[in-house]
């Protein structure tokens, strides 16, 4: 019997519809780089990833290139495995919804939950938006458009069968707010408002398409995509039994630790996956965790608008575990975060290669010349030693209880916290002194034994993000075995082992070369693909500053935050936009000429920063009580200034 005990995290299963980019790479790093911190600290891990194959969008790229649909996906799910390979993503499974070991499972799935009287036949009629393959409400739309994805819905109507969704409707409110099941919190507001308008039963079948699961009693109807792909994260598992196989895997890790799911599909699984699992009498999921966006110049990534980061590239160029540290460093789990090469250069540069590349090669270089290249036994302890050893053990503790709140940025600080405390400490008792005296051979030797010790711990630790580093960095200090949690845990474990001088960790780039290589490089596949060249940007005029104010003139102006509650056109000036802001004490309306740049329902919503005390001004005859801030930019173009921070927060 397994004593261990188990950790079950999972990605979202992705669409093979097209190559995915990095913004699919960043969740499936995050869940690698969890899984295998939970094994390194003893757990019995199941981490699951897989691809959902079925639904009409795939049956049309596959209609387009003269393939079936199974010949489609099976192309594009072979480079997701190449992908992962690559950058050997450790998953103990990965589930295609075509397989049969799926297929069967998910009709039995239904089978139940019809059985239990949740599932009747009637007929649909809403929204379809094909390339997200999801219905929507007249009231979910946006300018009349799909509000994931921006494109063309239609109307359809046709034979269905419907979950009943709405009859979970209070069990899933109380899930929502008596546990933790949902994070962040804004997500939960989010879904309880959507509870509160009130749930629609759920349509779960089509017949305008094939590709998908037949309903097992009624063939003409496929299982709509929602809940054949939910599914996965018990099929998987073998649940439910059937052909004699066995579920011992349901039963040791159900219910799941973690679903990791992007922002946009964190209704599916905290609403409807919940809903399908009570509907079954299983346990639900201990927490879901929707994560942000990668977005690219502020806008998310995808193919149609040509914004897409391909994560080969950067493999190539910079190798899997800069490119994992990069994702996982400068990201906070939860929100949105800006995409630049320019910013991935530079932590490359400052965080691996100044602080922890050099770290190694000074050290190992050291012991290699002033003891011969075997790690010395350390001394009596002096100076800064206690401060080191005591920060060092103590990096473990504090990284996991970073981890268990999912802060990957936060945990890879506390380990940087001793990198670059280690460095200063090369600094502080300068070995190349103490190596010009017979007298400062012994405190030589000591500083020698806590360098190594320190980056030991160091290499314990990275493990989870940057395991081809560890293996590095422990082949130059002359470690060998397994890398263990609790090794992490104490500092004198070193003496007699000898040191090998190896290649640099992480060769410092040339940020300027490298952005404009990253550029060419990007230019020259757009030209493969057929799309024309950019043209060369000229150099950018910058706007002369104005004259000099006093600090008195300046204090004279009251800024504060707001958040926009409704835009419209003005009804009399095609350049401007009349909003109603809230400012926490107060609602206002301003007028701004922006309409050039916005549609007014895509400002609904922002955070702003205004003017208040600017004097009111009838603007086409209506008044505009205050003054938004906009930076324009050389093509005319607005963007808002706003900050992260409540409605009426003084700015200054
Ligand atoms: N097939 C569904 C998931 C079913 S899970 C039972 C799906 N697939 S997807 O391929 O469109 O998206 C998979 C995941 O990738 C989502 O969680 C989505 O948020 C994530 N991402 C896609 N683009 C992304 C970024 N640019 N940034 C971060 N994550 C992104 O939805």
């Amino acid at each position: 019997m397994n004593e261990k005990k188990t950790y079950y995290i999972t990605t979202p299963i992705y669409y093979p519809s097209d190559n995915l980019h990095i913004g699919h790479t960043y969740c499936t790093v995050m869940a690698d780089a969890m899984a295998r911190f939970k094994r390194l600290e003893g757990y019995d891990v199941m981490f699951l990833t897989g691809t959902d194959e079925h639904g009409q969008k795939i049956q049309k790229k596959a209609e387009a290139k003269g393939v079936t649909p199974q010949q489609y996906v099976d192309g594009v799910v072979d480079g997701i495995l190449k992908l992962w390979k690559t950058m050997e993503i450790s998953y103990d499974d990965f589930i295609r919804t075509t397989q049969p070991r799926h297929v069967k499972r998910v009709q039995q799935i239904f089978k139940k939950i019809y059985d239990k009287g949740d599932i009747y036949k009637s007929e649909y009629e809403g929204w379809y938006c094909t390339d997200c393959e999801a219905f929507w409400t007249e009231s979910q739309l946006v300018d009349g458009k799909c509000p994931d994805c921006g494109r063309p819905v239609s109307k359809a109507k046709e034979e269905a069968y419907f979950f009943k969704l709405s009859k979970y409707s209070d069990r899933l409110k109380e899930l929502l707010t008596t546990t933790d099941f949902l994070r962040p919190q804004s997500r939960v507001n989010e879904m309880l408002s959507f509870i509160d308008q009130g749930l629609e039963d759920l349509c779960i079948s089509r017949t305008s398409f094939d590709w998908g699961i037949p309903v097992p009693i009624d063939e003409k109807h496929v299982i709509y995509v929602w809940l054949d792909a939910l599914s996965n994260y018990i099929t998987a598992l073998g649940y439910p039994a059937m052909d004699g196989e066995d579920d011992e895997k349901y039963r040791r890790y159900w219910p799941a630790d973690y679903h990791l799911v992007g922002k946009e599909i964190v209704r599916f699984h905290s609403l409807i996956w919940p809903a399908m699992l009570m509907s079954m009498d299983e346990p639900v999921p201990k927490h879901v965790l929707g994560h942000g966006w990668l977005l690219f110049d502020g806008d998310k990534m995808s193919k149609s608008k040509g914004n897409v980061v391909d994560p080969v590239v950067l493999i190539d160029r910079y190798g899997i575990d800069a490119l994992k540290y990069f994702l996982l460093r400068e990201y906070t789990f939860g929100q949105d975060g800006n995409f630049t090469n320019e910013v991935m250069l530079n932590r490359m540069n400052y965080d691996l290669a100044n602080d922890l590349g050099n770290l190694v090669s000074r050290t190992v270089a050291m012991i290699d010349k002033y003891c011969g290249g075997i790690i010395p036994p350390a001394g009596p302890e002096e100076g800064p030693d206690a401060e080191l050893k005591e920060l060092a053990v103590g990096v473990r503790g504090r990284a996991a209880e970073r981890m268990d709140r999912f802060e990957f940025n936060m945990a890879l600080e506390e380990i940087w916290i001793l990198v670059r405390r280690t460095n200063k400490y090369i600094d502080e008792t300068a070995p190349w002194v103490l190596a010009k005296s017979e007298e400062g051979k012994e405190r030589l030797n000591t500083v020698m034994h806590n360098l190594a010790e320190s980056i030991r711990i160091v290499s314990i630790m990275i493990q989870p993000f940057m395991h081809t580093t560890t293996g590095k960095i422990r082949q130059q200090l002359g470690l060998e075995g397994k890398v263990r949690w609790e090794d992490a845990g104490v500092f004198d474990m070193l003496g007699g082992q000898k040191v090998e001088r190896g290649p640099v960790l992480f060769p410092r780039l040339d940020v300027q070369a490298e952005l404009q290589a990253l550029e060419d490089m990007k230019q020259k596949s757009a030209k493969a693909a057929g799309a024309p060249a950019e043209p060369e940007k000229p150099a950018k005029e910058y706007e002369p500053y104005k004259e000099a104010i006093e600090f008195s003139d300046f204090e004279k102006i009251d800024l504060r935050t707001g958040i926009i509650l409704s835009a419209e056109k003005h009804p009399k000036a095609d350049k401007l936009l009349v909003f109603q802001i809230d400012f926490g004490c107060e609602k206002r309306q301003i007028i701004s000429g922006v309409a050039g740049t916005f549609k007014p329902e895509e400002c609904v919503g922002k955070k702003v920063v205004a003017v208040m005390n600017l004097k009111p001004r009838m603007l086409r005859g209506l008044e505009s009580n205050g003054m938004l801030l906009f930076a324009c930019e050389d093509d005319g173009k607005f963007k808002f200034v706003s900050a992260d921070a409540e409605p009426g927060t003084v700015v200054g």
